[in-house]
């Protein structure tokens, strides 16, 4: 994946499930042709197939079960993820904690089926913990601030540079509470690879505004 790069969270928001995922979809994949930056997508499982069909941005999952075919009611696998379309896979999000023994597995799992991994922690310290997993990336992600009106880059600059000093330049995204091209600027600055966010995008009056807004950031970075 090129970075730095945007990551959008679709979460389960109205706005971004169902028929408006991929309305949704396709704004971000027209935002990043004609801005010419690396932008991707994090959507529910059900919408994931038809989106990952339509654009052609990375399209994530919001996540997976530590297990291949078998014996598994209910469960989604990597290599499905795969075959659906997917791009990569979002892990350990704050929303669908994994234990770290279940992380571990996922991300095996997931780097053999052909997915990029973009593991969430909640600090830099946790992000030194699941290093050892190897993940394409490590989202940092201060979970009091998830949602919230105060972006992670002005409440906590400091968090940023300690994760990149700690976790190493070019393995590091940061995300809460970003919504605008200033806490892109601030965050790549820092030395973030770039930003995971959602509600900044998903719930905004006008998505597209604000899209523009961080895409303008990241290419002039
Ligand atoms: O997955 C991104 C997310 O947790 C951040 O959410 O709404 O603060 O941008 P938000």
């Amino acid at each position: 994946m090129e970075l730095p790069t945007i990551i959008v969270n679709f979460k389960l928001y109205e706005q971004g499930t169902g028929d408006a995922a991929l309305e949704m979809a396709i704004l971000h994949e027209k935002i990043a042709a004609e801005m010419g930056v690396s932008i991707a997508i994090v959507v529910n499982f059900l919408d994931l197939e038809a989106i990952a069909r339509r654009v052609k941005i990375p399209v994530f999952a919001q996540g997976m079960d530590p297990v291949g075919y078998g014996s598994h009611t209910g469960s989604i696998s990597a290599d499905m993820l795969f075959e659906k379309g997917a791009y990569g896979v979002l892990l350990n999000h704050a929303e669908r904690p994994l234990e770290y023994v279940m992380l571990g597995e996922c991300v095996s799992r997931a780097r053999d089926a052909g997915l990029f991994t973009v593991v969430c922690v909640d600090s830099p310290e946790q992000g030194e913990v699941v290093k050892k997993y190897n993940p394409d990336m490590i989202a940092v992600e201060p979970p009091g601030l998830i949602g919230g009106d105060l972006s992670v880059a002005e409440a906590d600059p400091a968090m940023i540079e300690k994760a990149v000093s700690e976790l190493g330049r070019g393995n590091v995204i940061v995300g809460a509470g970003i919504r605008n091209g200033s806490d892109v600027r601030t965050s790549l600055a820092l030395g973030a690879s770039g930003v995971l966010l959602a509600s900044g995008v998903v719930r905004a009056d006008d998505p597209e505004m604000v899209l523009r807004d961080l895409a303008e950031a990241l290419k002039r970075y």
